[in-house]
């Protein structure tokens, strides 16, 4: 049993909708526990930082401008081999091509407005976890 923590983020395209309970329903449901969680306004800056992998896509500055729009929810979930779990739970990027019964196929609007984000590695989860949460915000 690998107990692992991964980073989320609960999109504006759901707290636009009030329906970041559902979203926290369908992680807890899929064995996850949130063991962090906080309601914020991104900066431009921390958006762009955050999503600095993507900075020569084409849709980079559509993800900012959105991921600004609204607040969002940052989290740390806590579980079994927790990346991955939550990678399950959310579905694909696009909702379009998420199985039933995920997130994203369930809740998503678009591949943009997907609805939550969710860490691809466990480096990368320490990574983002780091960018939002000092140590003592977790409590697990
Ligand atoms: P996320 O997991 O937050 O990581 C990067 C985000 O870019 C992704 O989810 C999508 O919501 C967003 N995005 C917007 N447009 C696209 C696109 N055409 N292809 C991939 N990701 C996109």
């Amino acid at each position: 049993m690998t107990m692992e923590r991964t980073f989320s983020i609960i999109k504006p395209d759901a707290t636009k909708r009030n329906i970041t309970g559902k979203v926290v329903s369908m992680l807890e449901d899929g064995g996850l526990r949130v063991v962090a969680q906080k309601r914020i306004r991104m900066t431009k800056e921390q958006a762009e930082e955050f999503y600095g992998i993507h900075r020569d896509k084409p849709f980079f500055g559509g993800l900012v401008e959105f991921m600004i729009s609204e607040p969002v929810i940052v989290q740390v979930l806590e579980g079994e081999n927790a990346v991955e779990r939550n990678r399950e739970i959310m579905g694909a990027t696009n909702p379009d091509n998420a199985v039933a019964g995920t997130i994203r196929k369930e809740l998503a609007l678009s591949i943009g407005e997907n609805t939550v984000h969710g860490s691809d590695s466990v480096e990368n989860a320490k990574t983002e976890i780091s960018f939002f949460f000092s140590d003592m915000e977790i409590v697990g």
